[in-house]
């Protein structure tokens, strides 16, 4: 069976790709899994770059087509931040997904509701001979000043999606996995994904 690695060691993204690339005839690797510890730094200026440099290291790395998923919380009362910088966007050092929320909403405070916001997705695929191929997904809805649910990770307790009148973490993993900016990257990538596992 043709083999994909995926390259985070974010738990949320792992259990989501795993379920999003189930239908593939495809084993997945991860980091943790081959013993990899690669220090990658996201320095890149779009999702695009951060992606690449991402599923590049670890495919040079490993020998495997690899898969990166660079992502983020664009809020339009903050010019489309935290944006890139979701995952460190915090005042302190070690600060938790919870402290990000926390921070989220003082800042967004002074600003009239209703928060618009979108979650953005890029997928990168790189091969081992060094070919990079890219994917994108989004998905819409706003802010709310409260928490609510307990699924999923990062923003999804404050991110409310209309169509279901639920926030992301009071959907069940299915449910978010039909809907999400990720679901979208990653069925935007099957169309180049299907064809590389065939060859490798
Ligand atoms: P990165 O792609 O490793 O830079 O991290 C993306 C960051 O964006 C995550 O650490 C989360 O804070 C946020 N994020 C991305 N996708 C989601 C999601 O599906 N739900 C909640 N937060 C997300």
């Amino acid at each position: 069976m043709p083999k994909l690695l995926i390259a985070t060691s974010n738990q949320g993204k792992i259990k989501e790709l795993e379920a999003l690339l189930k239908k593939l005839d495809v084993e997945l690797l991860t980091p943790t899994q081959m013993n990899l510890q690669l220090t990658v730094e996201e320095d890149g200026k779009t999702y695009q770059e951060n992606a690449a440099k991402k599923a590049l290291a670890y495919s040079r790395e490993s020998g495997w087509l690899t898969l990166a998923d660079d992502s983020g919380l664009e809020v339009d009362a903050l010019n489309g931040a935290p944006g890139l910088h979701s995952a460190r966007y915090a005042p302190k050092a070690n600060a938790t997904d919870a402290d990000r929320r926390r921070y989220l909403l003082e800042n967004l405070k002074p600003k009239p509701r209703p928060w618009s916001a979108h979650f953005h997705a890029t997928i990168a695929i790189a091969t081992p001979q060094g070919q990079v191929y890219f994917a994108e997904g989004n998905c819409y809805g706003e802010i709310l000043p409260e928490e609510r649910g307990e699924n999923g990770f990062g923003y999804d307790p404050i991110f409310y999606f209309p169509e279901a009148q639920k926030t992301m973490a009071e959907l069940s993993s299915a449910e978010k996995n039909r809907i999400s900016h990720r679901a979208a990257a990653v069925k935007n990538a099957l169309h180049v994904l299907r064809p590389l596992l065939s060859a490798g």
